[in-house]
């Protein structure tokens, strides 16, 4: 009988003096950078491009990339131990961050040409310009291979028509991947991945959506009328574009996971600190046992969550199959942020439902990350698959 272990075999509980030092420094600016001016960026819906700024300098737009291209060279653990840092505070930040280091930056990384890497992947990895990963259209969001946006091939290049939309980092990114469907009769197998620049004729960026949360990111449609693309922009093989989404999807999970995990931790950390200042009864909220069942369900509920970001984490740095792992991550971790934020806002009372205490903010931030990155739903697709396979 086969025996199933909590953890993955070799996976070690103790976090390495490198890991330790990009957590701090996460951290650190986190409060410092992103901390101030984190209501007013989510009220007004303004993109933090000085703060992104700033996570390119530090090396945090990057993090996974090969130091030859100019990234980080670190592993998804110290990843998934920044996001979370960066999430607790603003997960507008931290959403551009985890599609510029995941999708972008790992799928033109891992599937790129050596010129594609030098024309793009270095200027992305330093945060010099941000990518943007653009699968989801009007019709297809969760049933993501009936891509409508046609990539007509031209002989010396294709020519892209279509809409696209939820696209972050919409409006500020410079390199676009796009998926478009090549040959319609092959179905998936027609889809290709295309890099877009900005500014290329017949390109425009559409309307930037009024969301529920994560309000600092930039989210548009962006549409495509006979956009020329030249060949040499094809990412893989002919036709390899869906499989391309897909892999790139399975390392980008994990990414999100760490986000939804960072929301979590972030309005429990201010709820056990409102916890032990504010009184009635006679005596600190933490001292009523119906306070003390909920910050006792959040810890759990949030180590939980972060055994399951760094086992993913683990399996995709050993090179191990992480597609199950990931999965498992994100859904759970984007329960627990849903869940931790509503019992957060509810701890702090009438102060939890306006803005000066944050979690009404990472309220609504947490229930993206249960849609995107494929729903709740498409997860447990994917978990049940590898199961049953
Ligand atoms: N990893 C690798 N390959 C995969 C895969 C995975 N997780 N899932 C499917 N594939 C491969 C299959 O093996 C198959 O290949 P073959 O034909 O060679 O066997 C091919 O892809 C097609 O697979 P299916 O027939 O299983 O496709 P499907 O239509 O039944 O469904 C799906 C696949 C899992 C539902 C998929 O459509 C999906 O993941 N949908 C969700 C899309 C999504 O996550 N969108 C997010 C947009 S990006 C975003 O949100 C970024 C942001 O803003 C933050």
């Amino acid at each position: 009988m086969a025996v199933s272990t909590l953890t993955s075999p070799g996976m070690s509980f103790q976090l390495s003096e490198e890991h330790l030092a990009v957590q701090a420094a996460a951290r650190d600016f986190a409060r410092t950078e992103l901390l101030p001016g984190v209501i007013e960026r989510d009220e007004h819906q303004t993109f933090p491009a000085e703060q992104v700024r700033k996570m390119g300098e530090l090396g945090f737009m990057g993090m996974m990339v090969d130091p030859k291209y100019g990234g980080g060279g670190l592993d998804t653990i110290a990843y998934v131990l920044a996001m979370e840092e960066i999430s607790k505070v603003d997960a507008s930040a931290s959403v551009v961050m985890s599609v510029n280091n995941s999708l972008v930056c790992w799928g033109l990384e891992t599937y790129g040409t050596e010129a594609q890497k030098r024309k793009y992947l270095t200027r992305l990895a330093t945060g010099e310009i941000i990518g943007a990963f653009c699968l989801s259209e009007p019709e297809a969001g969760s049933d993501a291979t009936s891509q409508k946006t046609t990539a007509t091939d031209l002989g010396d290049y294709y020519l892209l028509n279509g809409t696209k939309n939820w696209i972050t980092n919409g409006s500020t990114a410079s390199v676009y991947l796009v998926m478009a469907q090549t040959y319609p009769e092959k179905g998936h197998r027609g889809i290709n991945a295309l890099l877009v620049e900005k500014g290329a004729p017949g390109f425009v960026v559409g309307r930037k959506e009024n969301k529920l949360g994560i309000r600092g990111s930039d989210t548009h449609s962006l549409m495509f009328t006979d956009v020329k693309v030249p060949k040499e922009n094809r990412i893989g093989d002919d036709g390899f574009g869906f499989k391309f989404a897909m892999a790139t999807l399975n390392g980008g999970r994990i990414g999100i996971a760490a986000q939804a995990l960072g929301i979590a931790s972030g309005a429990y950390e201010l709820s056990l600190q409102y916890a032990k200042e504010r009184k009635a009864f006679g005596k600190e909220i933490a001292q009523h046992q119906a306070i003390q069942f909920k910050l006792a369900d959040m810890a759990t509920h949030i180590d939980a969550a972060r055994l399951l970001c760094l086992q993913a984490a683990y399996l995709k740095d050993t090179h191990g199959d992480y597609t199950k792992a990931g999965a498992m991550a994100k859904l759970f971790a984007s329960r627990v942020a849903m869940e931790t934020t509503v019992e957060a806002v509810q701890i702090h009372g009438g102060y939890g439902f306006v803005k000066e205490y944050h979690v009404e903010r990472l309220m609504r931030d947490a229930k993206i990350t249960q849609i995107y990155e494929g729903t709740s739903e498409i997860q447990k697709i994917v978990i049940s698959r590898e199961i049953l396979k």
